[in-house]
Order: C-alpha cells, then sequence, then structure tokens
C-alpha cells in the first residue's frame, strides 16, 4: 500500500501524539509495515482512509493495536549484561545496607520496601532479570536479615501486549537463550512444552502497569533506582526533558537512574552526579542542600 508525504505526516502526527515517539523522516517504511495490517483490518484501502478514522471517533481499541504496532519491543534477559553487573555489584549492596538502617531505626520506614522501577520494561526481561539478582543478593545476605520481601519492582510499559506477555511470565526456547546461563534457565524456570515459564516466586517480585510516559506518572510513588533503558531514545528533547524531570522528583536522595548505552541525561537535567561503575555509567540523584 502506498504511503504518500502527507499521508506519512499525518500518522506521525498523530503517533506521536499519543507515545510521544518522535519519528524521523527517513523512517516511513516503519509507519508502512507496521500499520498496513491494521489499515487492512479496518476495512480501509488507504492511509488518509485510515486517519480519517482515526480523527472521526473515540477509538481507544484502534489506538492500542497502533500503539502495540508501532512501538519497538526489542529486549532480551541481561541486556547489555554491565549495567545488570553495576546493580548486582554496585547499587544493591549500597540499598542492602539501607535496608539494614531502616529496620534498625525502628521510628522509621519500619517495613517499608525499597523500591525499583524498570519504565519500558517491554515483553518483562529486564524487570525478571533484576528479581533474579535481588534472590540472588537476598540469598547471599540471609545472615544480615535482608529478604527478597524488602525490595518490591514495578514494571510498566505503554504496549498492553508486552504487559500481557510479561505478566504471563512464558518465553520461546531463543528467549531464553538470549541472556541467560543454563544455570538461571534451570534455577527460575521450568518447562511445558516448547515454552519456558518463570517461577511463581520471581514473578510475585514484579508487579506490572500499563503507563504512558508522556502522561503524568509521579503518582506512582517513590522509588529508590529507576531502569529507563533504551527508551528515551525514541523521544524528542522535550518529551525526554519532562520525563527525566518526573524521574527525578520521585528518585529517594541518592537514588539510582540507569539509561540505556546510547542514552545520557547531560543536555536534559543537572541535577544527578554520574557515577562510573565498570563500563557503566549511572546517575545518582544530587541531594538538595536545604537553605
Ligand atoms: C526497546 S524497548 C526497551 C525494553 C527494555 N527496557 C530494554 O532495554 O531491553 C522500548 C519500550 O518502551 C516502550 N515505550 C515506548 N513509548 C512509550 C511510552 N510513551 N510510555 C511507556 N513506554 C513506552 C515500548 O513499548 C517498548 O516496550
Amino acid at each position: 500500500m502506498e504511503l504518500s508525504r502527507q499521508e506519512f505526516d499525518l500518522l506521525r502526527d498523530y503517533i506521536h501524539s499519543i507515545t510521544g515517539l518522535a519519528i524521523s523522516d527517513n523512517k516511513a517504511y516503519l509507519i508502512r509495515q507496521r500499520l498496513e495490517p491494521l489499515v487492512s483490518a479496518s476495512g480501509c484501502t488507504t492511509f488518509s482512509e485510515f486517519h480519517q478514522k482515526l480523527k472521526q471517533s473515540s477509538i481507544p481499541l484502534i489506538q492500542e493495536k497502533i500503539i502495540n504496532a508501532i512501538t519497538t519491543n526489542e529486549t532480551c534477559f541481561f541486556r547489555d549484561e554491565h549495567p545488570f553487573a553495576a546493580f548486582k555489584d554496585y547499587i544493591l549492596p549500597q540499598l542492602g545496607e539501607l535496608i539494614r538502617q531502616r529496620k534498625s531505626r525502628s521510628y522509621t520506614r519500619k517495613g517499608a520496601k525499597t523500591r525499583f522501577w524498570s519504565a519500558g520494561s517491554s515483553s518483562g526481561q529486564e524487570p525478571y532479570s533484576l528479581a533474579m539478582l535481588i534472590q540472588e543478593y537476598a540469598d547471599a545476605n540471609r545472615h544480615l536479615s535482608v529478604s527478597e520481601e524488602d525490595f518490591g519492582i514495578l514494571a510498566t510499559d505503554i504496549a498492553s501486549k508486552m504487559l500481557a506477555k510479561a505478566m504471563d511470565g512464558e518465553y520461546s526456547e531463543a528467549e531464553i537463550r538470549r541472556g541467560l546461563s543454563p544455570e538461571r534457565t534451570a534455577k527460575y524456570f521450568r518447562k511445558d512444552g516448547s515454552r519456558w515459564i518463570i517461577n511463581s516466586n520471581i514473578r510475585s517480585m514484579v508487579e506490572f502497569r500499563q503507563t504512558n510516559l508522556i502522561r503524568p506518572f509521579t503518582m506512582l510513588g517513590g522509588f529508590d533506582m529507576i531502569f529507563c533503558r533504551n527508551v528515551l531514545i525514541y523521544f524528542n528533547i522535550e518529551t525526554k526533558t519532562r520525563i527525566i524531570g518526573q524521574f527525578c522528583e520521585m528518585l529517594s536522595d541518592n537514588g539510582f537512574l540507569v539509561l540505556g548505552s546510547t542514552e545520557n541525561v547531560y543536555a536534559l537535567s543537572d541535577r544527578f552526579d554520574s557515577v562510573n561503575y565498570g563500563k557503566t555509567l549511572l546517575y545518582r540523584k544530587k541531594v538538595r542542600s536545604e537553605k
């Protein structure tokens, strides 16, 4: 199906208005390839007709289908490895110590969890990788009275299809092979036919919720670490700045922000310090000086 320049502009603006995705001029093929099946399924013969239909009625279902079709959901377990090494060896021990301190002060936050957020969690491999590391950390530190129940993970995405897959916690052999060692596969999954199903203890450490990062989201609460990897790359600078500003509001003092390897906060916020840990660049929220 042909996609004229005018149709591309109209649909690109529409997609931007509902997702924040900034589709560059050389990516017209993305709209053509990913939306063409929806255009046909909705009984339209051209992209213009489809766009007219979008404008005419309130169409939450089509909107949801467009979001599921147009988002790029590439992910894998322990993606890029080194940010997860930084989480395991640098972030978790510090937050474990914080938990011990909180527990020892009976008057504050007793029982309050250390909260992590995987923002743009796609099909769940990222939050489940974090959950496995937390489980391993808790197993190794029982003597310090730290348990996996001291940690909570929230995982959010805009794409309902990805969230449903993440909540099912079922993966193909190929998905399992991308990033998981045989030991972790055996420890955290059971096989059912050709599918691998995540164990209920890891599954129950993650809460899933549909969240659109271009709408206000600070009501999700406070976090000690936000992983938002390979998500900001799809947005323009205004959208990134708004999102990073809200992340900063939600992070505890000295809380960590972890972005993808090609992303950074430099032009977006001066409220973070950079910390190099191995190959990973982490951002730490500055503590505001009180006047
Ligand atoms: C490339 S995936 C990254 C997945 C994972 N964080 C990783 O690094 O492997 C980007 C995810 O961001 C989600 N996303 C895109 N626009 C979004 C928005 N406006 N709000 C929330 N999530 C969004 C997509 O649905 C997709 O699952």
